[in-house]
């Protein structure tokens, strides 16, 4: 049993369904986008589990969307089993974002989501994420204009502001939801702190105090029921979206689905589970990029899978190093004889520390 698991989970709220807009969302935990990892094949598997109310792409740059950018069309990427889905799209320009939007809906994706939380000085530099907080109405603009663009439920992901002076997530709030806004998702830190500090369940209460009607998503460092209960409890926010937490314990939304309903839940999967749900992405990935693309494709993933099943690092090495399939197969066929360094291979491990992305806050 992970440590976590040991601890009766505190009583789940009671709490009213949540929708954006016209669409209903059968639970109210959703994935959060993480550039390099939310992609179809992850997607998928998360899906499979249950509990997911919605998912969100990594972030699409609206302009190489338009342009028929080989990226931008691969984020975009669904099939039918993965629904309700957002893409999350960033740009600067209300004209291309609403071209963009417009496009995505003739495709049919269920949701719009414009990126104002990305803190990486690449995005930050051409005026669009975490940089649009400093600059109210033009983020107005441009939210309005991509509301008005499609008939889809628009949503905002933002950051609690740029820094600590300049705390304007709930003014911004106030102001989507009055251009029409469904929803917002507030990643309780600053601009200024990347991943540093604590979440600041405060900021996102005052987000929620400044909306009238429409959902707010807390987001930020949650993990356990314990967690989620915290979020929902002290900021009063609707719904919860969950990053990395997810890339540790693919079963998190499962487990809060459960809690909710039930007051318990079930523990996350163990290693042969986790050697399954590796084993799924893998085929996902080669059923969508072909053998030798799925390998550098799956590698970031592939980190995630071995270090929450305990997997040795002359292992995790050698599966880092494979070069093609039958290289794979013959690592993970290693890994299945060695097992967990720590515990069973069938019973639950314990919880994985979670990393931060590295290095200053400009250059990830
Ligand atoms: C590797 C990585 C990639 C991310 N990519 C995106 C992104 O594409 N769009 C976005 O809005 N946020 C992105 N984020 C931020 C997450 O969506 C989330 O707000 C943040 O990680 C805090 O939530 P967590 O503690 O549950 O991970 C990213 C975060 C990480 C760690």
């Amino acid at each position: 049993m992970p440590a976590t698991a040991t601890i009766p989970p505190p009583p789940p709220p009671v709490l009213p369904p949540i929708s954006y807009g016209a669409l209903p969302l059968a639970t109210r935990y959703l994935l959060s986008p993480l550039a390099g990892f939310t992609n179809l094949p992850f997607r998928r598997i998360v899906r499979s589990i249950g509990g997911l109310g919605l998912a969100t792409t990594d972030l699409v740059n609206a302009r190489g969307l338009l342009e028929g950018s080989a990226k931008s069309l691969e984020l975009v990427e669904t099939c039918p089993e993965d629904q309700p889905l957002s893409v999350q799209l960033f740009g600067s320009d209300p004209e291309l974002m609403a071209r963009a939007s417009q496009w995505l809906e003739a495709r049919g994706v269920q949701s719009i989501d414009i990126n104002m939380g990305c803190p990486v000085s690449k995005v930050t530099k051409t005026g669009s994420g975490a940089s649009m907080m400093c600059r109210r109405d033009d983020a107005l603009v441009l939210v309005e204009r991509v509301v008005n663009s499609v008939k889809l439920p628009v949503t905002v992901k933002m950051r609690l502001g740029w820094d600590e002076n300049n705390l304007t997530a709930p003014e911004f709030a106030r102001a989507f939801e009055e251009v029409g806004v469904a929803a917002v998702a507030v990643h309780g830190r600053t601009r200024a702190q990347g991943f540093s500090g604590v979440v600041n369940r405060a900021g996102i209460k005052a987000v929620v105090e400044a909306v009238r009607r429409i959902p707010v998503i807390g987001n930020g460092d949650i993990r356990s029921v314990a967690d989620a209960a915290r979020m929902l409890s002290e900021t009063g926010c609707h719904g919860i979206s969950v990053g990395r937490g997810a890339l540790a314990n693919p079963w998190i939304f499962k487990q809060f689905d459960q809690w909710e309903r039930t007051g318990r839940c079930d523990p996350a999967g163990g290693f042969d589970d986790r050697l399954d749900l590796l084993r799924r992405q893998l085929d996902y990935a080669v059923e969508l990029r072909g053998p030798d693309r799925s390998i550098p494709y799956f590698r970031k993933m592939g980190h995630w899978y071995l270090k929450s099943m305990f997997v040795p690092a002359h292992l995790r090495n050698a599966f880092q190093q494979a070069q093609t399939q039958t290289d794979l197969q013959q690592v993970l066929g290693r890994i299945v004889d060695h097992g967990p360094t720590t515990g069973s291979r069938h019973e639950a491990l314990p919880d994985l520390h979670i990393p931060v992305p590295s290095g200053p806050v400009e250059h990830w």
